[in-house]
């Protein structure tokens, strides 16, 4: 009899839905207890991570880590670190001086469930916890790959990271950027993250070739654009319901945006344009990075 063949489609859901189990099981067990002192530390910062979020940032880094022959059950240290740290990144970007949001994953945010004290405490200890976490288990081949591994994260999540991307948030508010500016601030305060992810997960594996990891660097810079190119339209277009935070507020708070230097149509198509040379910079790697060429299509295609 001929074996069944299951569609690629429902192969590509199920491992993710299986990494993102993981990942909770993971973060579960690598966040403080909400029983331990101080307790409404703890809870505000379990309420932050658990329970909600797509988990990109994960699914890039256990993708281009299993494509490199890293074992996948070391993966979940470093993803689980990211998770935290992405979460204290949107506890802080919802708080009043910043986008001033009410609501994230579909629950009251962090400062509105606690208060703005704790929300800042919390994102301030879930990027400690992540580092904690990263420097006290193994989870590379050793502490060279380790250390590499810090060092890559300390610079995307901080001023010439991440934190910088948001420093050029909040100084654009009612601002015209232009093309190049906007896409200086994407590529800081959301592509660096997402760039860091596909590099560690490369870094846990076996080595790759300069050639190659040129290939994968550029593939994970082009899916971080993307990937705050597509944030803007859904924001545009989406409902609250449906974002699980709330929708419209880019125009609101007289963001800068694709869709406002762009419009819609021009947004989708430069969306489109960085899926296209994301699945380039992939062409060598062939089967392998299937699952790397899938996420590049989710993060595209994605209504949340
Ligand atoms: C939202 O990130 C903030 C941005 C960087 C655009 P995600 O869309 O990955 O948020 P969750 O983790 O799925 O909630
Ligand atoms: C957030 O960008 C980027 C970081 C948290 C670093 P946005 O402000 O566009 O994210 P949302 O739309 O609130 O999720
Ligand atoms: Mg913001
Ligand atoms: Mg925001
Ligand atoms: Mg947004």
């Amino acid at each position: 009899m001929n074996a069944v063949s299951v569609p690629s489609a429902v192969l590509f859901a199920t491992w993710m839905q299986d990494v993102q189990a993981r990942i909770e099981g993971c973060l579960q067990a690598l966040l403080p207890a909400a029983s331990g002192t101080p307790t409404r530390l703890h809870d505000a910062m379990r309420y932050a991570v658990l329970g909600g979020g797509k988990r990109v940032r994960s699914l890039l880094l256990f993708a281009a880590g299993e494509m490199a022959g890293a074992d996948s059950s070391a993966l979940e240290i470093p993803a689980a670190a990211i998770e935290m740290i992405h979460a204290y990144s949107l506890v802080h970007d919802d708080l009043p001086c910043m986008d001033d949001d009410a609501l994230r994953r579909g629950k009251p945010t962090v400062h509105v469930e606690f208060d703005v004290a704790t929300a800042m405490l919390a994102g301030d200890a879930l990027q400690a916890q992540a580092m904690y976490v990263l420097a006290s288990r193994r989870f590379a081949a050793d502490a060279a790959a380790q250390l590499e591994i810090l060092e890559v994260l300390g610079q995307a999540t901080g001023s010439r990271g991440m934190c910088g991307g948001q420093q050029i948030d909040m100084d654009a508010v009612g601002k015209a950027l232009t093309e190049p500016e906007l896409e200086m601030m994407h590529v800081h305060k959301t592509g660096a993250l997402i760039r860091a992810s596909v590099l560690i997960g490369v870094l846990c594996g076996a080595p790759v070739s300069a050639t190659e990891r040129g290939k994968l660097d550029h593939y994970a810079k082009c899916v971080g654009l993307l990937f705050q190119v597509v944030d803007d339209i859904l924001d545009a277009t989406q409902d609250t319901a449906t974002l699980g935070k709330t929708a419209g507020k880019d125009k609101k708070h007289r963001k800068p945006t694709y869709v406002s230097l762009l419009g819609l149509g021009s947004a989708r198509r430069k969306a489109q344009d960085l899926l296209d040379e994301a699945l380039h910079s992939l062409d060598q790697f062939g089967p392998r990075a299937q699952h790397l060429r899938d996420l590049a299509r989710f993060m595209t295609q994605r209504s949340f």
